[in-house]
């Protein structure tokens, strides 16, 4: 690298006191990563801190969004070989063992995201101080991506708050905020912004003896006790993923397990297991819906659009958990229905949703504030953006159009969440109809990340726009598609649906059929997944797609909606539920072919994929890939269907259709898009 390129994200300054603080403002980026150039530079300055023996010395970020977010994961993706991502993870190890062996006192001030690499780095330090808001997270998300610590994270942070809450944190992922930090003992001091240069500035000046944690914690490092330890995490693990599946949480469990009473031998079991695991397929695969992920966020950006005013009518399921989510992210919301009795229970699962998100009674009292009932519609008037949740029945919307169209300002936005009628069947009765889009929210709207922005034929491209930045602001993940029926989840998961609901007429028992999906990667099985969504919901979706698609319903479903039997929600479906739950027979696999069910309810759903592509539901495979990732959970570590498609080879795939096909009907035709899917060589 030449001198040109050197110092750009660093700089230091040195106080009063001797104290060198050295400032990450990583160049060209909002976002603090730790790329290689990142990484050798701050090794440069560790060393000439080191030769001037300062007091001490305070780590902090410019950037206001966070300390650092972790490794450049952009680094990742050019990664060819083992020998090449030793490299990189022997740097990281090898700069932060040089800041680790640093003899005065060292503090990372940690605010925002302190992720990955950056919680690594923080670990390096003798101290740290973390500012106390929701905002601030730390944590160790590394098996997100299908890898585990590997800058000396898990040999740092073991011994620092003991074997069972580092594992804790670094198997599941999650992130935790200062004060949780601080009681777990990740950090040292936790306290407002205008608080931490002090108490950063003390931490150097006093040099409190480092902390040690109690012995309990202690003891779960011990070589006795790590093994039973670890068949207990290995449980807990396997409850939420298998190893064939996703081997990283594993294989971090085999390192601390043989090697947390050696640092030196863990840190090189850290390097050597995630370099075999960065090039595995896993890996790959979730660190491109990470990357799916980024896109989606990145939709709307650039558009500057702020409502304030939401006015959501209809409050069952959608429209009340739409509403109440809405205030929480900080909107002012009016909740319409045909009556107060109707928007109670919406406002009753409001408070509930604020007690658990937002614990503080204040902060739940100003957000039930901004939550008004209303059900004459005097929101209407000024509302930025009315979100219609009403029945699922064109007539009875466009009715509704008709009647508030006239009191909406100029320029306010009518979004309609529902969940297979096309835009255009909706648009008769508007005077504007390129002020019509879709915002479809899937249930439970607290749970599930992905909403699908509805462009109808006259809808403006502003409007759409308009919307995607709202999304966003609900913190949600926007995926723009056409208005063709049940656009583009439903679409898909509907085959697959339905190919359950034929073997269970068949007689192969639902929990068999849930568990063929769910060895695939399922995050629920299709039959579960049916009476959670509702049974009469399903039905009525199914309905308006076969009549566009010419498909048959089984006739198992309609006897079952016809009986009542609605699933979760009457209490029983294809499974009886019992506080809630699905309660669900122990059968045996044996004598049932898991591979030949897996293979109809996922050659379904990846036919209608193909279809959905050829069609251009979405603008590319790419986006399909993320929208049934987020919208259904299809299985992460297998990046979505088209990638599968690609994965497996659209050949054999089709091949394996036209079997189907001839086995079992015209329901496995191949959908013609499969034929641009392969190439003249036989692959994809
Ligand atoms: P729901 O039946 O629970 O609630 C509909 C509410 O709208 C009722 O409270 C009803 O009183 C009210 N309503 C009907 N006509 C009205 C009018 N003219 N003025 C004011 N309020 C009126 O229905 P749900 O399940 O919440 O569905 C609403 C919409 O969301 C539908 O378009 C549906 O397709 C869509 N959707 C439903 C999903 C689900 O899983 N339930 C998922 C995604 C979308």
């Amino acid at each position: 690298m030449d001198e040109a390129t050197t110092q750009t994200h660093f700089r230091t300054e040195t106080d009063d006191d001797n104290i060198v603080w050295l400032h990450f403002d990583k160049a060209g980026a909002g976002t603090n990563v730790l790329s290689t150039e990142a990484l050798q530079e701050l090794d440069r300055h560790i060393q000439e801190i080191r030769t001037r023996n300062p007091r001490g010395l305070v780590i902090l970020s410019d950037k206001q969004n966070g300390f650092i977010a972790g490794a450049d994961i952009e680094e990742f993706t050019r990664i060819q070989s083992e020998a090449q991502a030793l490299e990189l993870i022997h740097l990281g190890q090898a700069v932060f063992n040089r800041l680790a062996d640093l003899t005065f006192p060292t503090v990372a001030l940690i605010h925002g995201f302190c992720l990955g690499g950056g919680t690594e780095l923080s670990l390096a330090c003798r101290y740290r101080v973390a500012r106390d808001d929701p905002g601030t997270r730390l944590g160790l998300p590394e098996v997100r991506l299908g890898i585990h610590p590997g800058f000396g994270g898990s040999v740092r942070l073991t011994p620092l708050v003991g074997g069972i809450k580092a594992m804790d944190l670094m198997l599941t992922g999650r992130t935790i905020d200062g004060r949780q930090a601080k009681r777990i003992g990740l950090v040292d001091r936790v306290g407002p912004e205008r608080h931490l240069r002090s108490a950063a500035r003390r931490l150097v000046l006093d040099a409190p003896p480092p902390r040690r944690p109690a012995l309990l914690d202690r003891l779960s490092n011990h070589a006795l006790v790590r093994p039973l330890l670890a068949r207990v995490f290995r449980k807990q693990v396997a409850r939420r993923a298998s190893r064939q599946h996703y081997p990283a949480p594993y294989a971090l469990i085999d390192v601390w397990q043989k090697h947390a009473n050696d640092p030196e031998r863990m840190l090189e079991a850290e390097a050597q297991s995630i370099a075999g695991l960065i090039k595995g397929v896993t890996a790959r695969n979730l660190i491109r819906v990470f990357f799916l992920q980024e896109q989606l966020k990145g939709l709307g950006k650039e558009i500057d659009y702020k409502p304030q005013y939401v006015h959501v009518i209809g409050a069952g399921t959608m429209g009340g958990d739409i509403a109440a989510w809405c205030a929480f992210r900080g909107f002012h919301v009016s909740l319409q229905d045909q009556s107060p009795e109707r928007i109670a229970p919406a406002l009753q699962r409001a408070h509930k949703l604020f007690r658990r998100k937002l614990k503080h009674p204040r902060k739940i009292a100003s957000a039930m504030d901004r939550l008004m009932p209303d059900h004459r519609g005097a929101g209407i008037e000024r509302a930025d953006i009315i979100i219609e949740a009403i029945f699922e029945d064109a007539e009875v919307k466009r009715s509704l159009y008709r009647d508030i169209e006239p009191q909406m300002k100029v320029g306010a936005i009518l979004a309609t969440n529902t969940s297979s009628i096309p835009l255009e069947e909706l648009t008769g009765a508007l005077q504007h109809p390129e002020r019509l889009v879709g915002l479809h929210f899937f249930n439970p709207v607290a749970l599930m990340q992905l909403v699908e922005i509805v462009n109808g034929r006259e809808t403006s491209i502003e409007v759409a726009g308009k919307v995607m930045a709202f999304t966003r602001q609900l913190d949600r993940l926007p995926l723009p598609v056409t208005s063709t029926p049940g656009f583009l989840v439903n679409r898909i998961l509907m085959p697959y649906l339905m190919e359950a609901v034929v073997l269970e007429s068949e007689g192969t028992p639902a929990a068999i059929i849930d568990r063929a999906a769910t060895d695939f990667g399922m995050p629920m099985g299709p039959v579960e997944l049916a009476d959670t969504v509702g049974l009469d919901i399903c039905l009525h979706v199914a309905e308006i797609l076969a009549e566009h698609f010419n498909a048959e319903i089984p006739e198992r479903l309609k006897k079952l909606v016809a009986d009542g039997h609605l699933g979760k929600k009457s209490g029983r479906g294809f499974y009886t539920f019992k506080k809630g739950k699905a309660v669900k027979p122990r059968v045996s696999t044996r004598g049932w072919n898991l591979e030949d069910i897996t293979n109809r309810l996922m050659m379904r759903m990846l036919n209608e994929a193909v279809s959905c592509v050829r069609e251009q539901v979405v603008a590319n495979e790419e986006l399909l890939d993320a929208g049934l990732v987020f919208g259904t959970g299809f299985a992460p570590f297998r990046g979505g269907p088209m990638h599968h498609i690609h994965a497996i080879g659209a050949a054999p795939l089709r091949k394996e259709l036209e079997t189907l096909e001839h086995l079992r009907g015209k329901r496995f035709t191949p959908d013609p898009g499969w034929e641009s899917l392969i190439t003249p060589e036989g692959d994809t």
